[in-house]
C-alpha cells in the first residue's frame, strides 16, 4: 500500500515541521531549553486539583464522566461569564463556548472561515500555533505593520482596504512570541477599523492573567464585541493538560463553532471542564494566581537581568510587563538559525524568531526567550551560554 499515494493535499501540508525538527533535540536531559512555550509545572495546584477532584465527583457524580454539550457544560459557561467581567467583558454564557484548549478554537475557527486562497491579516511576527492551525485550509498572509506598542492601526486599515480579507488575528496582550502589548490608544483605532470595514478579529488572549506589573488594558472584545471572536483558555492559570478553553463569539459565530466542533471531539471533557468550574466557583483560582505570578516574575527578571550582563551591547529584547516570552533582536548579521546548533552543542536551545513571520527569510536577527520553565539560577545560566555562543560567533 502506497501511503503517499492516497493521502489528501490537507495532510501534506501538516506533515512536516522544520521547526519540530529543530526543538526535538530539546527533549534531550543535557539541554537547557529557554525554546519551549510550557508553564512551569510547579506551578500547577496539584493539592487543590486533588480536592477538587473529590468535589466534583461528589457534587456531579456521574454528569461529570458522562457525554456532554458540545459548546461546554452550562456550569463552566456561568462561571466564565462571571470571571470575564474583571476584563469588563459582558459574555452572555450562550455565547461562550467550551474548547479543548484555545487551539482547539484556532482549529474551528480555521475550518469553519478558511477557503484555498484566503488572505488572513495577522501580526508580523505571530504564533506559530496558528499559522499551524490554519495551514490544512490553505491560506495566505497579510503582515500588518508592528513596532513595540503593538500593530499599526494604520497599516491594518490598508491592508483591509487593498484586499479581501476573512478575519484579522491578533494577539494583543503579552503575544506569543514577542511580549508585546497593544497599547489602549491602538485598541480603541482598530476596534473602528475592523467595525468599518465589517470584519471579523479573532483575538487570541491567552496570557491575559499573566500581568506582573503595570495596568490591565481591556480586551479589544469589548470594543467591538459584534466583530470579534475571542479566545481564551485555563492553560496558564491552572494546567495545560486538562485541555480547557473557551471563546466568546457574535451569535451567529458561536452557532457555527458548535457544529464545526461536533464531528471533531462531540465536546471537551466533561471532567476537565467540571475541574475547572469549581476552581473558579470556590475562589481557587483567586487565591492560586498570585502564587503563579509572584513565581514568573521573578524568573522574568532573572532573565532580564541575565540578558543585560551577559548579551552583547548591540543587542536589545523587549520588556514586557507580563506573559512568558522575551523577543530578543540583534544586529542584522546575527542569524539565530545559523547559531542554533551551536547552542545546543552547548546544551542550551532557544527558537530563532525566523520561524515566526509568515513570509520566509525574515526575522533572522531575532529569538525567542522563555522564562517560564527554568528556575532563576538555570536561566542566568542559560542566557550566559547563549550569549558565550553568540560572541564567539558574531
Ligand atoms: C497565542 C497562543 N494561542 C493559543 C495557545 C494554545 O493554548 P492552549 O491550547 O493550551 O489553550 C497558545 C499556547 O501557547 C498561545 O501562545
Amino acid at each position: 500500500m502506497d501511503i503517499n499515494k492516497i493521502k489528501s493535499k490537507r495532510t501534506k501540508v501538516m506533515e512536516y515541521s522544520a521547526l519540530s525538527e529543530l526543538l526535538r533535540v530539546t527533549a534531550k536531559p543535557e539541554i537547557v531549553s529557554l525554546a519551549g512555550g510550557l508553564p512551569a509545572p510547579e506551578s500547577f495546584p496539584l493539592e487543590v486539583i486533588g480536592e477538587l477532584n473529590d468535589l466534583v465527583l461528589k457534587k456531579y457524580q456521574g454528569t461529570a464522566l458522562q457525554y456532554g454539550p458540545t459548546n461546554g457544560v452550562k456550569e463552566l459557561r456561568i462561571a466564565v461569564s462571571d470571571w470575564l467581567k474583571k476584563r469588563h467583558m459582558k459574555a452572555d454564557p450562550d455565547l461562550i463556548g467550551i474548547t479543548s484548549g484555545s487551539q482547539g478554537g484556532l482549529d474551528t475557527l480555521g475550518k469553519i472561515f478558511i477557503d484555498e486562497g484566503d488572505a488572513i491579516a495577522v501580526e508580523s511576527p505571530t504564533y506559530i500555533g496558528a499559522v499551524d492551525a490554519f495551514a490544512p485550509y490553505g491560506p495566505r498572509y497579510e503582515a500588518i505593520d508592528t513596532d513595540d506598542d503593538g500593530i499599526i492601526p494604520e497599516s491594518l486599515d490598508k491592508i483591509l482596504r487593498t484586499n479581501k480579507i476573512k478575519f484579522v488575528y491578533l494577539i494583543p496582550t503579552f503575544q506569543n512570541p514577542t511580549g508585546r502589548t497593544i497599547i489602549w490608544e491602538r485598541r480603541k483605532k482598530i476596534a473602528e477599523i475592523i467595525k468599518k470595514h465589517r470584519t471579523l478579529l479573532i483575538e487570541d488572549d491567552p496570557y491575559n492573567s499573566l500581568r506582573y506589573r503595570g495596568v490591565a488594558l481591556d480586551p479589544i472584545q469589548t470594543l467591538a464585541p459584534e466583530n470579534t471572536v475571542y479566545l481564551c483558555t485555563f492553560s496558564k492559570v491552572l494546567a495545560p493538560g486538562l485541555r480547557v478553553g473557551f471563546y466568546v463569539a457574535p451569535k451567529k459565530v458561536a452557532d457555527l463553532m458548535v457544529a464545526a466542533k461536533q464531528s471533531v471531539d462531540l465536546h471537551t471533557s466533561s471532567y476537565s471542564q467540571y475541574l475547572a468550574t469549581e476552581y473558579l466557583k470556590t475562589g481557587h483560582l483567586k487565591k492560586h494566581l498570585p502564587k503563579i505570578l509572584k513565581m514568573y516574575k521573578s524568573r522574568q527578571e532573572a532573565m532580564f537581568s541575565a540578558l543585560k550582563k551577559y548579551f552583547p551591547k548591540s543587542f536589545s529584547w523587549t520588556k514586557p510587563e507580563g506573559g512568558m516570552f522575551v523577543w530578543v533582536t540583534g544586529p542584522e548579521k546575527f542569524d539565530s538559525l545559523a547559531l542554533y546548533w551551536k547552542a545546543v552543542e552547548n546544551h542550551v536551545a532557544y527558537v530563532p524568531g525566523t520561524y515566526f513571520f509568515t513570509k520566509q527569510g525574515i526575522g533572522k536577527n531575532t529569538m525567542r526567550l522563555n522564562f517560564t520553565n527554568a528556575d532563576e539560577k538555570v536561566i542566568d545560566k542559560a542566557v550566559k551560554k547563549i550569549a558565550d555562543v553568540i560572541k564567539k560567533n558574531l
